[in-house]
C-alpha cells in the first residue's frame, strides 16, 4: 500500500481547522498550524474554538486517534510535510481589498522549513494572480527549494462548514505542474470516498443538518474534480461568489419591481428558480449580501477588472442594488409608520446572516445604523452577535439581550436576520409587548397570514 502522504494545514480558521479535522478521519496525519496558542490550546483539548456544526466530534476523534496534530511551529510540522495547505485569514484593509500579509509570511515560513517535492496548496481566498507572487516570495525565501504550487480554492460557507466539505459539488485544483495536481487529487478522492461510507447521521449537531440540507438538496451531490491552470483555478473563486452575489441581487431588483406591480417575489422566484438552468437557491430577497466574502470578493473583481482595463458594468450594477437595499427598507418601514417621525423600532438580527456571529459588512447593523441616524430609537437583538455588533453600531442604538426585551415599547418590528428563534418565536406575546402593530419582514421568512391574524400589519421585500 501507498504510504499517504503527510498534511500540514497553516490556518485553523473555519476552512483549516475543517479540512485538518476531515484529513485526520479519513486517515492522514495532519498537523494544525496557527500562530494563536489559545486556539492550539483549545484544538489540542478535542474542540473547535469556534461554533461550527458537527465539528466537535471530528476534532476530538482526530485528537483521540493521534492524527491531529495541533501544533505552534513551523519548524515541528513542515519538515516532515508533502503536503501543505494554506488557509490563513485575508483580513480586510480599509479601502475593501484584501489583506495579503499572512498569505505572504506563512508561504514564506513554510518554504525555509519545506523538505524538497513540497506541494504548497492555497486554499484561502486569494485576488487572480496573488499565485504567482506567492511562488516569487517561496523562491527568494529558499533559492534551493523544489516545490509545486497548487490552487484550490475553498466553497465551503460559515455554518455548513463541515456538511460543505463532506459534500462538495465540485474540487477545483489549478497548477502549472499535473502530476502535483493529481497528487492533490488523490487527497481529494480520498475525502469523497470517507464520506460515502460515512454514517453522517451519527454525528448528532450535523445529523439535522445534514437530513434538511440532504432533504433540500434532494440529493448529496456526485463531486466533480476538475484540473485547469492557476489562474483560472483563481478565477473561478471569485466569479462563484461574484456570480452568487448577483443572483441575490437580481432577485433584490426584480422584488422592487414585484413591490410596484403588487406580484409576491418569492412566486416569482419559486418559478424563475425552478427551470434547473438556473436554479432557485440564492434568490431570496430581502435586504441584500454582506459577510467576509461576497462583498470583498466582488469589489476585489471589479479592482483587479480596472486594472487590466476591462469594463464589469454587471458587477457594479450588483453591489448598487445591493447598497440601495438598506435604504429601501428604511424608507418602507418609514412608509408603514406613516407621519411618525421619531418611532422605536425593534431590529431583530444583526449578524451578516443566520447561525454565525460574524458581523462583517452585515446588513442589518447597516440598517439599525440609518435607522438611527435617522432620529428613530433603535432597539437591537442578535442571538450570537450582540457582542461583536455593539463596537459597529451607532451609540444611540440600545442592544438588548432577548427578543421580547428588545420588541418591548417598540412601534415596529423588523426582521433583519432571519434567526429561526424569531421566526418561530411567540409573535402574540411580540404582538402585546409592542406599543404598534407595523411587522416589516426584511427577509421575508415570517408567517404573514399568521401575522396579520394576530393583528399586525405585514410589509415584506417584494410582497
Ligand atoms: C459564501 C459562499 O456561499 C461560499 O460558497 C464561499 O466559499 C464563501 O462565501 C467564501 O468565499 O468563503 P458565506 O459568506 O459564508 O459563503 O455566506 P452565504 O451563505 O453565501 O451568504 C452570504 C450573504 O448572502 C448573506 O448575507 C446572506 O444573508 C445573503 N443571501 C444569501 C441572501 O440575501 N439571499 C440568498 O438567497 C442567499
Amino acid at each position: 500500500m501507498v504510504k499517504k502522504p503527510t498534511i500540514t494545514i497553516v490556518g485553523s480558521g473555519y476552512v483549516g481547522l475543517t479540512t485538518a479535522a476531515i484529513l485526520a478521519n479519513v486517515g492522514y496525519k495532519v498537523f494544525a498550524l496557527d500562530t494563536d496558542s489559545k486556539k492550539i490550546e483549545i484544538i489540542k483539548n478535542g474542540k473547535a474554538h469556534f461554533f461550527e456544526s458537527g465539528l466537535d466530534q471530528f476534532v476530538k476523534k482526530g485528537i483521540d486517534s493521534g492524527n491531529l496534530i495541533p501544533t505552534l511551529s513551523y519548524k515541528e510540522a513542515i519538515p516532515e510535510s508533502d503536503v501543505v495547505f494554506s488557509c490563513v485569514g485575508t483580513p480586510d484593509k480599509n479601502d475593501g481589498s484584501s489583506n495579503l500579509e499572512y498569505i505572504f509570511a506563512s508561504a514564506r515560513e513554510a518554504a525555509k522549513n519545506a523538505k524538497n517535492g513540497m506541494i504548497y496548496v492555497q486554499k484561502s481566498t486569494v485576488p487572480v494572480g496573488t499565485g504567482r507572487e506567492v511562488i516569487k516570495k517561496m523562491c527568494r525565501a529558499n533559492p534551493k527549494l523544489e516545490f509545486s504550487y497548487v490552487s484550490n480554492p475553498e466553497f465551503l460557507a460559515e455554518g455548513s462548514a463541515l456538511f460543505d466539505s463532506l459534500n462538495m459539488d465540485r474540487v477545483v485544483i489549478g497548477s502549472d505542474d499535473r502530476a502535483a495536481a493529481n497528487k492533490v487529487e488523490k487527497v481529494f478522492q480520498d475525502i469523497i470516498d470517507f464520506s460515502k461510507k460515512l454514517d453522517h447521521k451519527k454525528y448528532a449537531d450535523y445529523a439535522r443538518f445534514y437530513c434538511d440540507k440532504a432533504a433540500s438538496k434532494k440529493a448529496v451531490p456526485e463531486t466533480a474534480i476538475l484540473l485547469t491552470a492557476l489562474e483560472s483555478a483563481e478565477l473561478v473563486k471569485v466569479s462563484s461568489n461574484a456570480f452568487l452575489a448577483l443572483k441575490i441581487s437580481f432577485a433584490n431588483n426584480i422584488a422592487k419591481l414585484a413591490d410596484a406591480v403588487g406580484s409576491d417575489i418569492s412566486e416569482v422566484m419559486d418559478g424563475v428558480g425552478g427551470d434547473h438552468r438556473i436554479d432557485r437557491s440564492f434568490f431570496y430577497a430581502g435586504l441584500g449580501w454582506g459577510g467576509g466574502c461576497f462583498p470583498k470578493d466582488v469589489s476585489g473583481l471589479i479592482a483587479i477588472a480596472e486594472k487590466k482595463g476591462v469594463d464589469m458594468p454587471i458587477m457594479t450594477a450588483a453591489v448598487d442594488v445591493n447598497t440601495g437595499m438598506v435604504e429601501y427598507v428604511a424608507d418602507k418601514i418609514k412608509r408603514s409608520l406613516k407621519s411618525r417621525k421619531r418611532a422605536v423600532i425593534a431590529v431583530l438580527g444583526l449578524s451578516f446572516k443566520p447561525g454565525t456571529s460574524d458581523i462583517r459588512r452585515s446588513q442589518s447593523v447597516k440598517l439599525a445604523n440609518l435607522l438611527a441616524n435617522r432620529g428613530h430609537w433603535v432597539q437591537a437583538y442578535d442571538p450570537k452577535a450582540n457582542g461583536e455588533a455593539k463596537p459597529a453600531l451607532d451609540k444611540s442604538v440600545q442592544v438588548f439581550d432577548s427578543t421580547y426585551s428588545a420588541v418591548a415599547g417598540a412601534h415596529c418590528v423588523v426582521l433583519a436576520t432571519e434567526w429561526k428563534d424569531f421566526i418561530t418565536a411567540d409573535w402574540k406575546k411580540i404582538k402585546k409587548l409592542m406599543k404598534g402593530k407595523v411587522v416589516v419582514d426584511a427577509r421575508n421568512k415570517l408567517d404573514e397570514d399568521e401575522l396579520k391574524k394576530i393583528g399586525f400589519t405585514y410589509e415584506g421585500v417584494g410582497r
